[in-house]
Parts: structure tokens; sequence; C-alpha cells
């Protein structure tokens, strides 16, 4: 059900399209009847779109006007997009032309809202029908490239697949299955990718992995995929660490009520960071990078971990477990722990750790933190690129405090407060590298569609991934 974005040579008058203009003004006139050109310059209205019938086939027209930065607007093209899908399913359309009339060529972005918006899960449906909807989009404009549609199509896929694994429930994707989606990532992309067992795990002594899938009768997995091509511009790799649990009950420390609901999407920052390296391997981005993924589930029964619990993490560290919920935290200390290994240029971390990052700014951005040796105006810039804004929370010492305690290193839970903080403090414990941690509990998953972020997984992080590599990769 993958949308394609096509670069098309010329206009087309049989074809259903879209003419797309930043101003009335900016239609070329031969485009349009009169009357037509009338009617749309006597509409003040901001952000509008017009219907026109011909005899078998319709012309739209999109006026995106929304002034402010590059971001704000090339958001608005997009949500435009999204908004266009309605008319596409009412008229049966399944292949439309975008004539790009734009003042700065952002009719791609258009493209993509359409695509990411036309998302759907419903490989479960059997009564409704599958009513086949918009499958290719023909852009118009000179001044696009080849390969900036190509890398659009490339992180459409991406967004869906990640989509696709946040939806899918944990009967389905589990620790064991999860791994074998990333195999599958690496197969068509030469992507390496090793998947560790339990028993290797045991071996690395990742206490936290191992504690937190002791409830568990299926064993946790630890997948390393590597993309490490020749011409690769970095010597040290950008790692990209994903909390990949694929169900968190709480553990013994059991969610109650409707806390529970869809935390199959727990495994966000997995999806994420898997995808992400999928798309930049399948663009043969010049850039090493790594994604390590730890994956199980966070259930009660067989020998679960209990608070009181003392556990001995991957870099020798102690941890009091006081909240068996706290389980992200646990897998990612030992991940984190492990990159070590490579002397990476930088470290990201993507987990839905905290429900405190949700609470504090909800589904409209990421909450990020990061130690001093870490620069974030790169991530910065491909989040405002991409319309996934980082919102930074301090690290102060003062946190630290927090998670204190008379028996071990640390513990696994702050206080009432800060919750987001303690959780990234905890995480600071197992880096010796410039890091950047995002805590997407906020957006990973939407109760109700948020324009192109349709409902359900979100695919968050994906896109903010594959761009920002994507400039280091043109830079
Ligand atoms: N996976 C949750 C965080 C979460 C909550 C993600 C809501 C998305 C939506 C995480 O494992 C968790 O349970 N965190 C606890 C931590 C607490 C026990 C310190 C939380 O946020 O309540
Ligand atoms: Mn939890
Ligand atoms: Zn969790």
């Amino acid at each position: 059900m993958y949308i394609n974005i096509q670069k098309a040579s010329q206009i087309s008058d049989t074809l259903p399209h879209i003419i797309l203009v930043e101003s009335a003004h900016d239609i070329p006139e031969e485009r349009l009847h009169k009357v037509e050109l009338d009617f749309i310059k006597n509409d003040q209205s901001e952000n509008k779109q017009f219907t026109f019938n011909r005899f078998d086939y319709q012309v739209f027209v999109c006026i995106v006007n929304k002034q402010g930065a590059e971001h704000i607007r090339k958001e608005a093209f997009r949500k435009q997009g999204n908004s266009m899908l309605g008319l596409l399913a009412e008229y049966g359309i399944k292949e439309l032309l975008i004539e790009d009339y734009s003042k700065d060529n952002f009719g791609l972005f258009l493209a993509e809202g359409i695509a990411l918006g036309a998302y759907k899960f419903n490989k479960y449906k059997t009564v409704e029908k599958k009513k086949k909807g918009i499958s290719t989009l023909f852009v118009y404009n000179k001044a696009i490239s080849e390969r900036a549609i190509e890398l659009a199509n490339i992180s459409i896929e991406a967004t869906y697949w990640s989509r696709n694994l946040l939806n899918e429930p944990q009967s389905v994707l589990n620790a064991q299955t999860i791994s074998e989606e990333f195999i599958k990532m690496g197969e068509s992309t030469g992507i390496k990718v090793e998947v560790f067992n339990k028993r290797k795990i045991e071996s690395l002594k990742m206490g936290g992995l191992l504690a937190v899938n002791l409830g568990s009768p299926i064993p946790p997995t630890f997948t390393i995929m590597e993309w490490k091509p020749e011409n690769a511009k970095n010597k040290q790799p950008y790692i990209f660490v994903g909390k990949g649990v694929v169900f968190d009950t709480g553990g013994v420390n059991i969610k109650t009520g409707s806390f529970m609901t869809n935390m199959q999407m727990d495994m966000g920052g997995a999806a994420a960071a898997s995808t992400a390296i999928y798309a930049i391997a399948k663009a043969k981005l010049p850039v090493y990078v790594i994604a390590i993924i730890p994956a199980t589930d966070n259930r009660p029964g067989q020998n679960a971990y209990t608070p009181g619990d003392i556990i001995t993490m991957h870099n020798g560290k102690t941890v009091e477990v006081l909240n068996t919920d706290a389980e992200g935290r646990m897998i990612l200390g030992d991940a984190l722990s492990y990159a070590q290994n490579y002397n990476p240029k930088i470290v990201i971390d993507l987990a839905t750790l905290t429900g405190a990052a949700a609470r504090a700014i909800g589904k409209y951005g990421i909450v990020a933190m990061r130690n001093e040796d870490a620069d974030i105006e790169d991530l910065n810039q491909a989040s405002l690129n991409v319309f996934e804004r980082l919102v930074e929370f301090p690290m102060w010492e003062e946190y630290e405090e927090l998670i204190k305690t008379d028996v071990a290193d640390m513990k696994n839970i702050g206080g009432d407060e800060g919750g987001a903080i303690t959780a990234g403090k905890f995480l600071q414990n197992f880096v010796n590298y410039p890091w950047i941690h995002l805590d997407i509990a906020g957006p990973a998953m939407l109760s109700s569609a948020d324009s192109y972020r349709t409902k359900g997984g979100s695919g968050v992080g994906t896109r903010l991934l594959f761009d920002f590599i994507i400039n280091i990769a043109n830079k």
C-alpha cells in the first residue's frame, strides 16, 4: 500500500491535478478558465483549496499562504496535503499530478503529507472492504531533483514500517519476531544484522535486560544493525539506541486501568532506530551508522524481578529496583554501556521512557536531554526540517540526588517530580561519549490523528534520524 512519488516531466490535461501556489497571483493563467481565476481571487481566506470538475477528472487548486519561519511553512504544505485526502477519496483518485508553482518548491512536502496521511493499519480488517486509495503522486517541478524524490519515498516507506511495528500487537511482535523484522531490514539493504540470543546476553552480563525479561516465557534479544559503507565519511559511528519493550504491563508493579492500553507501542524507540538505519542504507548514504536494540516484554510471571532486587548492569554498576515499571532504563542502561565498545561519534537513544515526558509537553514534540560533550545543533535543525520538534530539558547535577540509594550505585526511580529528567540522569550513568537522549513517550502513539500523523503509531523519530544523517552526508 505504499504510495509512490514520481517526477513528472510535463503537465497533463488527462490526469486529476493540483495547482499548487502560495498566492492566487502565481497561478499560470492558461491553466484555468477566467471565471475560475476570478472566483479564486475574490476569496481572501487562508490556506484554501478549490475543486473544478472537468469532463473526466478534477482540477484542484491549493493555496498555501502560511507565513513564518521556513519549517512552519513546510509543515503547512504537509498539512494541506493531508487535508486533500478526503477529496481524493471522494473522487476515487489513484493517480494525481501536483503542479508545483510554490516559491520555494515545497510541492514535495505536499506530496509527503498526502502519502503519510494515507497510512492505514488495516491488515486485520476482514469485513470493511480495503478500498484502494491513492497510489501514485506525480510532482511537476523542474527544480526538484530525482534524488530528493527518491529520499522522500524512502522516508515514507520507512515511516510506514515503523508505524506497522508500533501498531502490531505483542502476540505477533515479540522480542523474537521483532528481531526477525530487523533481519528483514538488513536483507534488502546490506545492513549487517546480528541478533544476540539469551545465552549471549547472559555471557555479556546484561543484568538489566535479563532482569526485565525474567517474567516472560519469551527470551530477550539484543540486535546490532551496522551500516558501514566503504565510502563512509566518518570513522567513528553514529549510534542509535532504541527501547524495544514489546509490551509493558509494568511487571509486578502492574499498570492499572487504562495505563496499560496501547503499551505494545513501548518499542517505539526500537522502531525509530531500526527503520531510520534501514532508510539510511536504502539511500546508500555514505555515513557509518549503527542501531542497537535491546528487546523484551515486561510482565509479571515466572520468576519476575521485583522491587528490592539489586541488579548488576553490563558496565558493572548496581541498581536497586524500586519499581519494575521503570524497566526502559534497565534495558537501555545495558545497551548504552554496550555502545561504548564502538568509540561512537555520538549516541542518540530514543525511548518511550516516561509518562512524565508525555505529561510535560504532550504529543507535539520530543523531550531531549544531553551531556555536555554532545552538540545538539544538527539534530535540532533536522527536527525542524521534519517537524518533530525537540524541547531540551536540563541535566543539572542536583537531579542526581534523587536517584541515590544507600544499598546500590543508584535506584531505578526518582521522586514524584522531574520524572523525565531523573530517567535521563539514570541513563547518563552508562555513557562515556557524546550522548543525546530522546524521550518520545508523548508523540509515539496518538489517540487521534494529528493531521498526517495518523491515529496509532506515529512513526516519530524515523524521519528525524534519517534527515539528520542526510544532512551529515551532504556536509
Ligand atoms: N513505557 C512507560 C512510559 C510511558 C508511559 C510511555 C505512557 C508512553 C506512555 C515506562 O516504562 C514507564 O512505565 N514509566 C513509568 C516510570 C515510573 C515507574 C518511574 C512512568 O512514567 O510512570
Ligand atoms: Mn514501564
Ligand atoms: Zn516502558
